[in-house]
């Protein structure tokens, strides 16, 4: 039995393996397959609370129209030899057909977690980590699988990537590539995911599996807002706090399928990773292809627990270090206060009455380089140094240097450029048919080296130039027309290229992922970028259920959430300026988006202390777990819990969305506390001291007046 342990009290933890039977045991969970003796397939046994061991199959479906192979569980299940339901992958072989059989050759346990070329990935050391590599092989097609699953038992997390290598003579098409793919058993479950669109992002849709195929994906080229690249399954019974949740979460910025199928026996498949319209991947003889990873985690503390354990697995395993568990300089951005009307004067009077408010960096967003400018003509550079030293200059009137951030859009082009004048074939476009532009803008594709050192080169010169301390880096359309299906694979690894020379080439900056909003909320973007733009929308009430949800899988830590002014642009609504805060606050990069010289002067007097408190809350914001007490979805008082790791702090956000007349209000009941310890209780100058089981048991009661009404309580354990 080969076993590598972690000393995690008295559970043996990490991979087990015994013969050809395979264990990844977290903290609180197993995951667990076997090699099938005589087919060489991999069975999916267990994916769920800890089990020592596998119990025997007799209870597999004996009878059927359907053959075994669509009647047990699989663990990477490929095409053409009696299994229906949806692959795991789908190879079109050199001689036509797409019959494969891969079967279990050898496996490796590896201590830590090897990195994956190109691509992002979570990473630890070998005390957080440990791999097992299971080999598989077509004989016949000399086609070779290599499942990679890693195993982080601090977070019940098991994540997996999968390598198909052609070591045979002819050329083979991968049409369907899964990085994750497990048939969980027969019972009744349900699936939610987050689904949207500009301004709309993280509806949560909850929804009975039922018999047959059900699905999401994006085939826009980017993760986008339709949907996002997250996969919750639960059991009807599964509550915010309560019940067995499988998440899945796909370590990806580019088009995705995830879809699950019941099957006739009852069992439930759950298959991510590439999409198929965009994958059509070549592979010539000696060629592999790898697959982004994706992270599964298992909870039995509803998707709060589910989520916790996301956001700590990320938090500690996939953002770079550098920024993870700092706090936040409070920004104010240009964008929806000047929009593209952006010139030296009012620049300098935003920056000025910015860090009057007491904004720490000041963000010049889209219009700094002249409507006249391609996005990233050579021109660019220039004035942004003299812009940069404006803003400052506003700012440093007031005693601290005010920071500098400035908008990129570098995927994009506009037809009238010179860049595209000299350079027609740098964009995406499929033969002679027409470019389609999305916001008068085309694709540059990266998939071309060259396109890559061009951005490489124009970012740098102008990062390395100016005192940039924050880059917001946007992106606006989908992809379009493209010459081959995998240019849409192509390009994404070019932008993690991109991202990653940059961000290690100017490790101190603030980096924020944008795509008109949340278009590119993902995992893989949150490797090499510390924080992503939540959403267009900065309507304080509609931004309590896009937080909320968008927490379902990402931490609040990476979340950017602004005040803007109201009414708001997009929905003509008005809240309170505390209301908006507040709001704001529960992001981890927060900030105004406004133009301060057109506030009423009672709102505006306001900011200084707001911005003060955010800077309180924001250490437990980025580096605590969050415990969503009651959901905007469900409830008129949706209330948030951040709890410092150590325990020692917490701060609540409770709100009230509409006013209910002659309705109690309602206690929150606090969660995550030590029941035993007392903590002081403040709120507005009101102090008091509870214990944990008081907090938890009782809860607390507020009261409000009127619509969009909240308070921030803290909560100190003495
Ligand atoms: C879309 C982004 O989401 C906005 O915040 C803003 O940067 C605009 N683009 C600028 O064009």
């Amino acid at each position: 039995m080969a076993t590598t342990q972690f000393d995690l009290g008295n559970e043996t933890t990490g991979v087990v393996v015994d013969e050809t039977s395979f264990a990844l045991h977290g903290n609180n969970s197993s995951y667990r397959f076997h090699v099938d003796a005589s087919s060489g397939d991999l069975i999916s046994d267990h994916f769920g609370g800890p089990a020592t061991e596998n119990v025997a199959l007799s209870n597999i479906a004996a009878h059927g129209w359907v053959e075994m192979p669509c009647r047990i569980w699989r663990e990477f299940p490929d095409q053409g030899r009696g299994d229906f339901r949806i692959p795991a992958v789908r190879i079109r072989q050199s001689a036509g057909h797409t019959v494969s059989e891969l079967r279990y050759t050898s496996h490796q346990v590896i201590p830590g977690k090897p990195s994956l070329p190109g691509l992002p990935a979570t990473f630890g050391s070998e005390e957080d980590v440990s791999t097992l590599v299971v080999r598989m092989e077509d004989e016949r097609a000399r086609v070779v699988v290599e499942l990679s699953y890693s195993i982080f038992p601090a977070h019940d997390a098991v994540v997996r990537s999968a390598k198909v290598t052609n070591n045979g003579n002819g050329e083979i098409t991968i049409e369907n590539l899964a990085s994750f793919s497990v048939d969980l058993p027969s019972q009744e479950l349900e699936m939610i995911n987050l689904r949207g669109d500009w301004s709309r992002e993280a509806f949560a849709e909850r929804r009975k599996i039922h018999y047959g195929t059900q699905g999401f994906g994006s085939a826009v080229g980017y993760s986008s807002h339709l949907h996002n690249p997250f996969l919750a399954i639960v059991t009807p019974t599964t509550t915010e706090s309560q019940g067995e949740a499988w998440g899945f979460s796909l370590v990806y910025t580019g088009s995705f399928a995830a879809n699950v199928e019941k099957g006739s026996q009852g069992f439930t498949r759950a298959v991510l990773g590439f999409h198929p319209n965009h994958l059509s991947w070549p592979l010539a003889p000696g060629e592999s292809l790898v697959t982004p990873e994706c992270v599964a985690v298992y909870s039995t503390t509803g998707l709060g627990g589910m989520s916790r354990r996301f956001h700590r697995l990320f938090r500690d395993h996939l953002v770079r270090r550098e920024w993870a568990d700092r706090p936040r300089p409070a920004l104010l951005n240009s964008w929806e206060g000047l929009s593209f009307d952006v010139n030296e004067d009012n620049i300098y009077a935003l920056a000025t009455d910015a860090a009057d408010l007491g904004v720490k960096l000041f963000v010049l967003d889209d219009g700094w380089f002249g409507v006249k400018h391609p996005r990233l003509a050579e021109t660019a550079a220039l004035g942004i140094g003299r812009r940069i030293r404006l803003a400052q200059c506003g700012g440093q009137r007031h005693g601290e240097k005010l920071k500098f951030g400035l908008w990129f859009e570098p995927e994009m082009v506009n037809v009238r450029s010179s860049l595209y004048e000299a350079h027609p074939e740098w964009v995406l476009h499929a033969a002679d048919y027409p470019r389609t532009e999305g916001r008068n803008q085309l694709v540059l594709n990266l998939s071309l080296p060259e396109v890559q050192d061009f951005l490489i080169a124009s970012i740098s010169k102008i990062l390395g130039a100016s005192a940039i301390s924050y880059v917001k880096w946007d992106n606006n359309r989908g992809m379009h027309e493209m010459a081959h299906p995998s240019v849409a694979h192509r390009y994404i690894l070019g932008a993690y290229r991109v991202f990653d020379v940059l961000t290690k080439r100017f490790p101190h900056v603030l980096w924020e992922g944008c795509a008109s909003g949340g278009g590119r909320f993902d995992p893989g973007i949150l490797h090499y970028f510390d924080q992503v733009w939540t959403s267009d929308n900065t309507d304080a009430l509609e931004r309590v259920r896009i937080q909320f949800n968008t927490s379902l899988v990402y931490p609040a830590s990476v979340m950017g959430a602004h005040i803007s002014a109201v009414p708001n642009w997009s929905t003509g609504r008005s809240t309170s300026i505390e209301f908006r805060a507040h709001v704001a606050m529960m992001g981890g990069s927060f900030g105004l988006e406004l133009t301060p010289a057109e506030m009423p002067a009672e709102e505006k007097v306001k900011v200084p202390q707001l911005i003060a408190l955010s800077e309180r809350v924001n250490p437990v914001v980025i580096g605590g777990d969050l415990w969503r007490l009651s959901n905007p979805e469900e409830s008129n008082w949706p209330a948030a819990l951040f709890i410092s790791r150590a325990g020692h702090q917490a701060v609540l956000f409770c709100f009230q969305l509409r006013a209910h007349l002659y309705h109690a209000f309602p206690f929150v009941k606090l969660q995550g506390l030590d029941p035993r310890a007392r903590y002081r209780v403040t709120c507005n100058g009101e102090e008091a001291v509870y214990s944990g089981a008081t907090l938890m048991n009782v809860g607390l009661q507020y009261i409000f007046y009127g619509d969009y009404q909240s308070r921030v309580v803290f909560l100190d354990r003495l």
